[in-house]
């Protein structure tokens, strides 16, 4: 695989405009980040220094939902999972710090895209919102699947139908909101419309499991892929993903990923 461009990501200053609770254990941030804001693109992701603990030396990396170009906002939604993000959710609007991006490669929409469907599992819901908002502008057509362990961790859903999605269908493992199981419950017969791609971030084993289904359908396929990420800009081999060209940093290469290039 081709080496990289160097990294776009410069250290932007940013105020936090809002920081609130928008399920369980979800938050939904929005920053001040004016230069930012314009820059960053769907599927890219930045890097957020979190005050409060001088030995935590590493950022924490987020996707991100939607940006304002005009405003000078970017917006978030990321789980409360460990300490850095326990201190990132403490954090109040006027609060500053720094953020770095824009990071990676993001989500490409095919040439004459006319159907998209976008999958998000859990948390993976912040990217997808981007990327169906980067169909809809394309002039796609957009379903989508969203799932979540319970009916009180979903979000994002209305998002998804303000940017005019024809078709949104919720899984949930319990069954407490929508079809009980998981997404590919409903990836499955939706795959008969015949999409130019399919867009998914979720747990990997969700992911892997959409991109043999959309294979199976002889459907494109890009995933957004996790990986821990020191340094978020290609200096340190921390993010590595197996290719089919060999191991690649998703920081630099991805997080957005052809599914047929991943090793899963
Ligand atoms: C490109 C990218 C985009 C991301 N986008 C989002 C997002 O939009 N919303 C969101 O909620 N989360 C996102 N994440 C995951 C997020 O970075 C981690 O949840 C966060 O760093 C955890 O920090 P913490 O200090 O709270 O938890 P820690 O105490 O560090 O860890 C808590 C748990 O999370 C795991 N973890 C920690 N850091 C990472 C990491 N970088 N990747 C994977 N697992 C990790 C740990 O192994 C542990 O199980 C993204 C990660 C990457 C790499
Ligand atoms: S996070 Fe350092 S190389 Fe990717």
């Amino acid at each position: 695989m081709a080496t990289p461009t160097p990294s776009p990501a410069r250290i932007h200053d940013f105020a936090i405009r809002e920081n609130v609770p928008v399920a369980e254990g979800v938050m939904r941030l929005t920053i001040e980040a004016p230069r930012l804001a314009a820059a960053i693109r769907p599927g890219q992701f930045m890097s957020f220094a979190v005050p409060g603990d001088t030995t935590q030396l590493i950022r924490i990396p987020l996707s991100f939902a939607s940006a304002d170009a005009e405003a000078g906002t970017v917006t978030t939604f990321y789980a409360v999972v460990g300490d850095g993000t326990r201190r990132l959710a403490a954090m109040q609007p006027g609060d500053t710090s720094t953020v770095l991006g824009p990071g990676g490669h993001g989500w490409t929409i095919p040439a004459g895209a006319k159907r998209m469907l976008v999958v998000a599992g859990g948390i993976g819901i912040t990217p997808i919102i981007a990327a169906a908002s980067l169909a809809r502008e394309a002039g796609a057509e957009v379903d989508a699947v969203v799932g979540a362990l319970t009916a009180a961790k979903l979000c994002g859903i209305d998002e998804l139908k303000a940017l005019g999605c024809a078709d949104v269908r919720v899984t949930t493992d319990d069954g407490t909101a929508g079809t009980k199981g998981f997404v590919t419950a409903e990836v499955g017969p939706l795959l008969d419309r015949g999409y130019d791609a399919v867009l998914t971030c979720g747990p990997e084993p969700m992911m892997r499991a959409v991109a043999a289904q959309a294979r199976g359908a002889e459907t494109r396929c890009q995933v957004s892929l996790e990986r821990m990420m020191t340094c978020g800009f290609g200096a340190c081999n921390t993010c590595n993903v197996e290719t089919v060209d060999g191991m690649v940093g998703a920081c630099m290469h991805g997080p957005v990923f052809d599914a047929r290039r991943v090793v899963w």
